[in-house]
């Protein structure tokens, strides 16, 4: 299919590890290297530590042949001319990305250099990283020959194979021509779109090959942060649409879909709801804003952003206490513990910290998640029950609360909810269902941006009607047209 290129790539984290596989798929020879002997043997076992779609899939494949792991970065490094660079990057206590990772392995590198290399650079970095890694290594060892790249991911968990594999755009900062011809080579299965006509391609059939955008250095950085900053911004926008919204009795997915329709605006990230989490969003725009302020630019529009998404669980909290009057001692069932649907991630996960100002407040709780409940078993005190479906999370409960958007909530049956629920009140933090269905199923419905219920009173508590047939309006992920 292509030139293949022997790849070692440092970090088997999400994105490492993902990265890892794809490259292999895409007809590379790659080793995955970690200094975790516990994950490594694990994956050399064929056991993967992450929930991702597709990837055991490619693990299957390729492992333990086009796709090794090992704890020696030395043995990596001696069979591959690419470095990929995977580790993480977390936040620092005053925002600012914590690199001391990408030093150390850029120190590494260095050291064991076996004649020119490429290191990539795929960590999220603030700009100068690159430049940062190059003057590392050339101090650390005067005579290794190498480029750096920065060639940042746009993974989303959950998606990240598929996101990987058909990418909107691959960015490629490279300050040589050589250290871009490479590149280009790696990506060629996918830029000629040849890889979409092989006959196991995990994504076949694409129209054309993926577009690649060649930038410097330091262009290449920048446009990492600068989208994912730009898509937390469109989401605390909609949010504070929803706000105005709520208060005029308009609905906020129909203004969403008004607004999305414009191209030049696009309907992906206008999903209002609880507000953004995860491993990314939250640390990249603490970082972006840090760094714009080290450079003396006070990135004031992104405090706001922040604010907004805080703003949304607080006024999530309120709407609670709106249809349930006193939180005190109440029993709430929870549907959703992960950032989001489709992964069992629960960093920053604003359905995480719901749940504990709940708790805060003395509610019983009774949870159910498909992906992310023993994660969440960890952190969160032995008083939550977690429970193995939905139906006896709603069992007795004053309210169910949907705090995740999982695809299978959609397809709840709605009459069971109800008779489960002491209270027929569903609270949903992720606008997946139609109000007015969700009235005539008999259920008292409230969510994000949308016309609520005022308050419950006895004689107007609705009487459960037809089974109900709800269309649920989350998004399927379309991996052929990349629409949501
Ligand atoms: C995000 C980006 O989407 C990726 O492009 C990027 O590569 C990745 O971060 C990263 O930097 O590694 P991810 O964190 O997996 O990916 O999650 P998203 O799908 O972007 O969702 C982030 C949060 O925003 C979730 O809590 C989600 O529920 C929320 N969200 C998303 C909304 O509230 N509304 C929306 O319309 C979309």
């Amino acid at each position: 299919m292509n030139l293949s290129t022997n790849i070692a790539v440092v970090g088997s984290g999400y994105v490492g590890l993902v990265t890892a596989a794809c490259l292999a798929e895409l007809g590379h020879s790659v080793v995955c290297v970690d200094v975790d002997e516990e994950k490594i043997n694990a994956l050399q076992r064929g056991q993967i530590p992450i929930y991702e779609e597709w990837l055991p899939e490619l693990l299957q494949r390729h492992g333990g042949r086009r796709l090794c792991f090992t704890t020696s970065l030395d043995s990596a490094l001696r069979e591959s001319s690419v470095v990929f660079i995977a580790v993480g990057t977390p936040s620092a206590e005053s925002g600012e990305a914590d690199l001391s990772y990408v030093e150390k392995v850029a120190r590494d590198l260095a050291c064991s250099a076996y004649g020119y290399r490429l290191i990539v650079e795929k960590s999220t970095v603030p700009v100068y990283t690159c430049e940062w890694i190059r003057r590392t290594m050339a101090m650390s060892s005067p005579e290794a020959k190498f480029d750096v790249v920065s060639n940042p991911e746009f993974l989303r968990e959950g998606t990240a194979v598929l996101d990987f594999l058909l990418p909107d755009r691959i960015v490629v900062g490279a300050d040589s021509d050589r250290a871009a011809r490479v590149m280009q080579d790696i990506y060629k299965p996918l830029t000629s779109g040849a890889y979409y006509q092989t006959r196991d391609a995990i994504v076949s059939g694409a129209a054309k090959g993926a577009q690649l955008i060649l930038t410097s250095t330091k262009s290449a950085e920048i446009i990492k942060h600068a989208s994912n900053a730009f898509l937390a911004t469109k989401i605390s926008f909609i949010n504070a649409v929803a706000s105005i919204c709520e208060k005029v009795g308009a609905d906020v997915t129909e203004v969403a879909m008004g607004m999305g329709s414009d191209s030049r605006i696009g309907s992906r990230f206008l999903m209002s709801g609880i507000g953004y989490g995860g491993s990314c969003f939250p640390k990249d725009l603490k970082a972006f804003r840090s760094f714009a302020h080290d450079l003396g630019y006070e990135f004031k529009l992104l405090d706001e952003v922040m604010k907004i998404n805080e703003d949304q669980r607080q006024s999530f909290l309120k709407k609670i206490r709106s249809a349930v009057w006193n939180l005190r001692g109440k029993r709430l069932g929870v549907l959703g513990v992960t950032f989001k649907g489709g992964t069992d991630d629960i960093r920053e996960s604003p359905a995480i910290a719901i749940i504990e100002a709940l708790i805060r407040e003395r509610c019983t709780l009774s949870v159910y998640d498909p992906g992310g409940a023993e994660r969440a078993k960890e952190v969160l005190p032995a008083s939550v029950t977690f429970v193995d479906d939905p139906y006896r999370a709603s069992s007795g409960a004053d309210a169910l609360l949907i705090l995740t958007d999982w695809a299978e909530f959609c397809n709840l049956d709605l009459n069971r909810v109800s008779e489960e629920l002491a209270q027929p009140i569903v609270i949903d933090g992720r606008n997946l269902f139609d109000p007015q269905k969700m009235a005539q199923a008999g259920l008292l419905y409230y969510s994000v941006g949308r016309s609520n219920p005022t308050k419950l009173e006895p004689s107007e508590r609705p009487g459960l009607r037809s089974q109900a047939s709800v269309q649920c309006d989350i998004p399927e992920y379309d991996a052929t047209s990349r629409k949501c």
